[in-house]
């Protein structure tokens, strides 16, 4: 059981939660995850370590609502509740080395998890510019913590509302461009860090991507969370989340993402059917 001390909303459709879990806050390291489930009857859904604080013993996550179980916790979890299992932290942690000017790129809930891998890239002494990326200027957040840890900030939107119109490839592009990047991290949807990759590519700089998908286990028992890099069978929660974005087979992950789609909603609709009971 892990208490939640605060909730609060961040944007819109993405909440912040703030849980006691003392002993996952003394081992979290930039790059690792969670596996949640919220009460007896829950799925296990991987979230990220977003934050933590040592000396509170509590963690942050950060949460969009996309279908039945981020739906449930930003709808029907808040301060006081407590969730049922918490696992973690799983998965292996960033490579944090000084490697010279490092861009982060993070897109949509993506902004999240880039947040303490910059931080920790920072605190090792190297450059870091920031491509932080959404569709619009109310789904963004979290700018102000990644001000603190960047030497720039760039801030897109797909449709202009907030800093430089367009999607984050644009300003990867011109950086790579102008040259002496010496890594990218990339965070975000899928098809955000194939592009990220793609461009990376073109220009002969090192890309991790931190992949996500869908996890039950995320120990490495079930083998749902397989994906392919660089011709080889890898599971993402043991071997990953963060690979090399230049040898992840993106087609094949875009694939799996979509297996369970028609399952996700009629989960979906069962959940907002216990919703209705309610009112
Ligand atoms: C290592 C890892 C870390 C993650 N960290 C976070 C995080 O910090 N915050 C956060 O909000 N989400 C995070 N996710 C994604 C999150 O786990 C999914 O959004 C969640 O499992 C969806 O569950 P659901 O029941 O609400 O939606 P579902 O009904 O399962 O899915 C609803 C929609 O979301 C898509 N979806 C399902 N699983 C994933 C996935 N793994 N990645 C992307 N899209 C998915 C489906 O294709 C569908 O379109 C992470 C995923 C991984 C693998
Ligand atoms: S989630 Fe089961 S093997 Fe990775």
């Amino acid at each position: 059981m892990a208490k939640i001390l605060k909730k609060s909303a961040l944007c819109t459709g993405i909440w912040e939660f703030i849980v006691e879990a003392p002993s996952i806050a003394s081992k979290a390291r930039a790059g690792q995850f969670l596996i949640i489930r919220l009460h007896e009857k829950g799925e296990r859904i991987p979230l990220t370590l977003a934050d933590w604080d040592e000396g509170e013993g509590t963690i942050t996550l950060v949460v969009q609502a996309v279908g039945k179980s981020t739906r449930e916790m930003t709808e029907r979890f808040g301060e006081g509740d407590e969730i049922r299992d918490v696992v973690g932290p799983l998965g292996t942690p960033s490579e944090i080395e000084r490697y010279g000017t490092v861009v982060c790129v993070g897109g949509g809930v993506g902004i999240a998890p880039i947040y303490p891998i910059a931080r920790a890239l920072k605190s090792v002494g190297n450059r870091i510019v920031t491509i932080a990326g959404a569709r619009r200027k109310d789904l963004l957040f979290w700018l102000d913590k990644l001000e603190g840890v960047s030497d720039e900030l760039i801030v897109t939107t797909d449709d202009g509302s907030f800093g430089r119109k367009g999607v984050v490839t644009e300003p990867l592009k011109e950086l790579l461009q102008a040259g002496g990047v010496d890594r990218i991290w990339a965070i975000g949807p899928a098809v955000m860090m194939k592009f990220c990759s793609l461009v990376a590519r073109e220009f002969g700089v090192p890309i991790v991507v931190s992949l996500n998908p869908i996890m039950i286990d995320g120990t490495g028992m079930c083998g749902v969370c397989r994906v392919e890099v660089a011709g080889e069978t890898k599971f993402a929660c043991v071997d990953g989340p963060e690979f090399d974005g230049a040898q992840v087979n993106w087609d094949l992950l875009l694939a799996r993402l979509a297996m369970y789609r028609d399952l996700e909603e009629r989960a979906l609709k069962a959940y907002l059917g216990t919703m209705e009971e309610r009112v």
